[in-house]
């Protein structure tokens, strides 16, 4: 195969919060991809940068009494903690707050306004009249113009994915200050997308087979329109009034480029930072025809991706060109439930790492999850700790560990190259298989690829247990087939760690270093002569880690029991109006179930009544008071309108209240109980 040259980017994260789980699994996703690559031998650039422009950033910098330019610098300073613990290796990590992003967005804007893509006109647009400033489309809530869905952004519906102007949104209200918005004149700048060479231009792009299914079909909904008001590609206000944290609209005193415009041509401009420290150009890397640009995104921003960015680069001219592709996936679910974008979900990527959880696992079970669809992944911690005990542990690491200790011990480290039949069979198996794991690499069927690694550890631990080399250790002359058996063995762990090395780096490392071998190619690996003593290579998952990681604070506490007794004295002596209250939904609540949890040293699972369909599941920190089979049948009081919260065990829908002495003089928890003839669901006040 011919090498092949790669420009390889994940999406630029905003620069105002840390990532989570979810920017986890796309940076291993292309990392997996990338590396894959690089085993092949082609040459891969491979990089990211942060997001930091838009009133999000600027508002929130403004909150903290700091510039812009100090919040993203801080969210920076975060980021390595994060890509080195996880392994993903970006070659440039940017910012689009950069002189190259500047200067390539304004050249960009420069080529699409003389071909006479950029019109101006004047538009009326919402204005805060609280705040005093017109509002940015993130900060105008309302409800989605297309399918109805409540409190969606101004600028894209979190439920159906339609794009549109904030004007469009019914019943508008300001998030900033919660007032209804009123119109003012402004001048806009706009990128003409319903231009006719454009919309050609995007049918064929789109449509010539090298988008997922999915996303072919979803662009050319968008490309064609529906019908009623559905009219296809609007053009795109690509301008935004001061104040706003951007990049400066030549010749347009007090216009900025809305962040979406300058945020793709970030991937441009982290990548000639990262030539340029190579001495390299990069517009002779674009005019490269063998070069693929490689766009991995979330399923949320394929409009940006497939439609505007494209558009741009394509109309823009030398020396851009349109990306080769755009892989997209689908969201990171963590025990079914979807997790928000800015609050992100029970799973704290850093708090993974801090408690000590193997980077590793987390890769190989998003690997053993992820293909090429736009499907959600889902994580469950039960299926984690299988996944990873049963195939990483206990299949893969299981070979070498049952094998390595005789060759060391028995045999001084050499292995023998002479296999029996099964033997060779089964090297010759593996070595063949590289072909097929490859292709689903390359793919991205990355859970195929694991799934038939797996069959070949399957196959290589049938091997072991039909020959029991701790059997023929045990006979003075069978010292050749045991020597013979755990070769093949330690042979064939050789070929299941090259296949798996795109996945786990670090233990390819570690295991490289054990059998003096090099998995750095893809290529057939030469027969190992010689390994050192066998160093323990990962551990299992303990289930304590899977509860530390999920209850970082109040260990195990849903929302704890005994919050409305642990206010602080401030706290109770201030006053909240009626209204506030009258804001806690209490209801009466009768306990149809009451369990121990598994695992859980504090928590009750209760399943309250509150006159609803089905009980509420609700985890309570009242073990060490109560024991479940006393409190079946009883009433109590709840809130009922607390936000649901994901536990390790499931989900909290609500919190019951209990009383406890803080002093310490009284100890104990004490759940309250209504006078009787009060009945399930009805509403305390
Ligand atoms: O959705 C997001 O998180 C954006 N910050 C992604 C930008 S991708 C690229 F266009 F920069
Ligand atoms: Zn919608």
């Amino acid at each position: 195969m011919s090498k092949r040259k790669f420009f390889v980017t994940t999406a630029l994260p905003y620069a105002n919060a840390s990532f989570h789980v979810g920017h986890i699994m796309e940076y291993t996703q292309a990392d997996i991809w990338v590396r894959y690559q690089r085993m092949r031998g082609h040459e891969v650039h491979f990089v990211c940068a942060d997001d930091a422009h838009g009133a999000p950033i600027m508002l929130k910098a403004e909150a903290e009494g700091i510039t812009p330019q100090e919040l993203v610098a801080r969210i920076a300073a975060e980021r390595p903690a994060y890509l080195n613990g996880f392994h993903i290796g970006f070659d440039n990590w940017h910012s689009t707050d950069s002189p190259e992003n500047t200067e390539l967005s304004q050249d960009i804007y420069r080529k699409l306004r003389d071909a006479g893509f950029i019109d101006r006109r004047t538009i009326e647009q919402f204005f805060d009249p609280v705040k005093q400033m017109f509002l940015p489309d993130r900060y105008i809530k309302g409800e989605c113009p297309k399918c109805g869905a409540q409190d969606q952004y101004g600028d894209n519906c979190e439920a159906c994915g339609a794009v549109y102007a904030p004007t469009e949104l019914k019943n508008p209200y300001s998030a900033l200050s919660g007032a209804t918005p009123v119109m003012r004149e402004s001048e806009h700048f706009f990128f003409r997308l319903s231009d006719p060479r454009c919309v050609e231009f995007l049918r064929g792009w789109t449509q010539n087979g090298r988008l997922q299914p999915q996303i072919a079909n979803k662009t050319k909904e968008w490309l064609e329109g529906g019908t009623g008001d559905d009219q296809g590609l609007a053009d795109w206000d690509i301008s935004r009034d001061a104040p706003y944290f951007g990049i400066p609209i030549p010749d347009a005193p007090g216009k900025y480029f809305y962040v979406w415009l300058d945020a793709p041509v970030g991937y441009l401009a982290s990548l000639k930072n990262h030539l340029t420290k190579t001495g390299a150009d990069m517009n002779v890397f674009l005019a490269d025809p063998a070069m693929e640009q490689i766009h991995f995104i979330g399923k949320d921003i394929v409009y940006f991706h497939c439609l505007f960015w494209p558009a741009m680069l394509h109309f823009a001219g030398t020396p851009y060109r349109v990306p080769n592709n755009i892989f997209v996936h689908g969201f990171l679910t963590v025990s079914g439930e979807k997790m928000s974008k800015s609050r992100g979900t029970g799973i704290s990527p850093l708090r993974y790492l801090e408690i000590g959880m193997n980077p590793e696992w987390l890769r190989y079970y998003l690997a053993a999850k992820l293909n090429a669809n736009v499907e959600d992944v889902d994580f469950t911690p039960d299926d984690f700790m299988a996944r990873v005990n049963s195939d990483l542990v206990g299949k893969y690491v299981n070979i070498a560990s049952r094998c390595a200790g005789f060759i060391t011990k028995r045999f001084d480290g050499k292995l023998v190259q002479e296999f029996d039949a099964d033997g060779q069979q089964l090297l010759a198996d593996l070595a063949a298989a590289r072909e097929t794991v490859g292709r689903f690499f390359d793919e991205r069927e990355y859970s195929k690829a694991i799934r038939e690694i797996m069959a070949l550890a399957d196959r290589t631990n049938e091997y072991v247990n039909a020959n029991a080399p701790w059997e023929l250790a045990k006979l003075a002359d069978r010292e050749a087939d045991l020597h013979r058996v755990c070769s093949v063995a330690l042979n064939a762990f050789a070929r299941l760690t090259r296949m798996l090395a795109p996945v786990m780096p670090a233990t390819a490392r570690k295991v490289a270093d054990l059998l003096n071998h090099d998995f750095g190619q893809w290529d057939d690996i030469a027969l190992l002569e010689r390994i050192k003593p066998y160093q323990h290579l990962m551990t299992r998952v303990d289930p304590k880690l899977l509860d530390a990681l999920f209850e970082p604070a109040a260990p195990e506490s849903a929302p704890a029991p005994q919050a409305a007794a642990a206010a602080t004295p401030e706290a109770e002596a201030a006053h909240i109006s009626i209204d506030d209250f009258g804001k806690v939904d209490l209801r009466i609540a009768k306990i149809v179930s009451a369990e121990h949890v598994e695992g859980a040293a504090k928590l009750l699972r209760l399943q309250l009544d509150i006159g609803e369909e089905k009980p509420r599941q609700v985890f309570a920190g009242i073990k060490s008071a109560y024991d479940p089979t006393t409190l079946v049948g009883r009433l109590t009081v709840m809130v009922a309108n607390l936000a649901p919260r994901k536990m390790k065990f499931g989900m909290s829908e609500g919190m019951v209240l209990a009383a406890s002495d803080e002093s310490g003089a009284a100890p104990g928890l004490f759940i309250l109980s209504p006078d009787s003839g009060a009945a399930p669901g009805m509403r305390v006040k």
